[in-house]
């Protein structure tokens, strides 16, 4: 749906700072490369804490943080082959969360019921994947297209992000072009104009208009005089939980977010800038200098004035959240609408899927008092 690109004044509904995440996505949890084969490592993914853990043939697996027998962190434990061995008393689950093994019992002994929540997991563009939700959803859902991770010649520079904020703050802090000013001494963009707005239910699109002028412009390719102004359009395209922002023929920027908690966030990105073309025997060269040179000098920089500026929004919310506030951006508010709709349809499907839940087990147990047989459900 295309909607009005005019800015006015409209009152923040806080609720928005306070939903949920629809885990029916596909969520990033970690770099590939920081876990090698035969490690283990906990991630907590909204809420959930999960020990993700690299088997000796090379699969990331991930299992609930929490042992079936005594609620150990799992993490602590250690890998053997593709299971995960629990440091207490040595149970053994395997990538399903099953236990197949328990040392001190006699080999002819039945084991116990007893498993750990499996997740879908899944690794790609470097980075290793979690779905949190239900699970027969997994192949259904896609984890974002990075078409350029595949271009052998293009640089691919991986930062990561850590905000101590809500994921509503965060994401509205990509959407929001309006904020120049704050980047000022950086010689960040000025004369923001919002062209165009698109919103569905899992997406937003918006497309601003910004000019550059100064070294840095220069540098990336922005203008061809150091102090000449040059003006480009920046397009944001925001499907639900990740973004994928790109400023014409300069950068290709994907935010893959990672929602940890109520009040913290993490972001996975990958940025490419698309005038940097190196052969991939060069790549291995330059990489080492390079990627750390954007990173800090060009990206940290911007990103550490945001979080300074999402970090501050965050605790003014916490101190008081019954204060209202004023949005003008339409972009802000089109976003707020689907972060709430996505919570909405996920607690309205739980709500309809537990109800039909009862509803089979309640029929279960009414033929199981006409036949005289319990149902196994209501046996445990
Ligand atoms: S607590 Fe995990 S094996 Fe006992
Ligand atoms: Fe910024």
């Amino acid at each position: 749906m295309e909607l009005a690109t005019t800015l006015k004044g409209q009152t923040i509904q806080n609720r928005v700072r306070e939903i949920g995440i629809n885990p029916n996505y596909w969520y990033p949890v970690a770099w590939a490369d920081s876990l090698k084969v035969g490690q283990v490592t906990p991630v907590t993914l909204w809420q959930q804490s999960i020990a993700l853990y690299r088997d000796d043939q090379g699969q990331v697996h991930a299992l609930e943080n929490a042992c079936p027998h005594k609620g150990i962190e799992l993490h602590r434990g250690e890998v053997l082959g593709d299971r995960l061995v629990c440091p207490y008393h040595g149970w053994e689950f395997n990538s399903a969360g099953e236990c197949v093994n328990i040392p001190y019992f006699p080999p002819e002994q039945k084991l116990p019921c007893a498993s750990a929540r499996s997740y879908p997991t899944d690794e790609k563009y470097g980075i290793v994947w979690v779905f949190p939700g239900d699970s027969t959803l997994a192949t259904l859902r896609q984890i974002p297209e990075v078409p350029e991770y595949s271009d052998p010649n293009s640089l691919v520079i991986p930062i990561t992000g850590m905000f101590n904020s809500h994921f509503s703050i965060s994401n509205e802090n990509t959407m929001d072009v309006f904020h120049g000013y704050l980047h000022k001494n950086l010689q960040g963009w000025f004369d923001p104009f919002l062209l165009s707005l698109k919103q569905t239910d899992s997406t937003v699109d918006a497309e601003y208009r910004v000019s550059y002028r100064g070294f840095l412009s220069k540098l990336l390719g922005l203008s061809t005089e150091s102090n000449g102004i040059t003006t480009r359009i920046v397009s944001i395209h925001y499907n639900y939980p990740h973004y994928h922002s790109t400023m014409e023929g300069v950068s290709s920027l994907y935010l893959m977010r990672m929602p940890v908690g109520p009040n913290e966030t993490r972001s996975f990105s990958l940025l490419f800038l698309p005038k940097v073309r190196i052969s991939k025997r060069l790549q291995n060269l330059v990489k080492p200098i390079l990627v750390p040179l954007v990173r800090r000098f060009l990206f940290m920089r911007f990103l550490e004035q945001d979080v300074e500026m999402m970090e501050s929004e965050q605790r003014i919310f916490q101190q008081n959240p019954q204060r209202r506030y004023v949005e003008v951006n339409p972009a802000i508010l089109a976003l707020q609408r689907v972060l709430v709709r996505q919570y909405e349809q996920f607690v309205q499907q739980s709500s309809q899927l537990e109800h039909r839940q009862e509803e089979s087990e309640s029929n279960q147990t009414q033929e199981a008092l006409v036949t005289g047989q319990m149902p196994e459900s209501s046996v445990r």
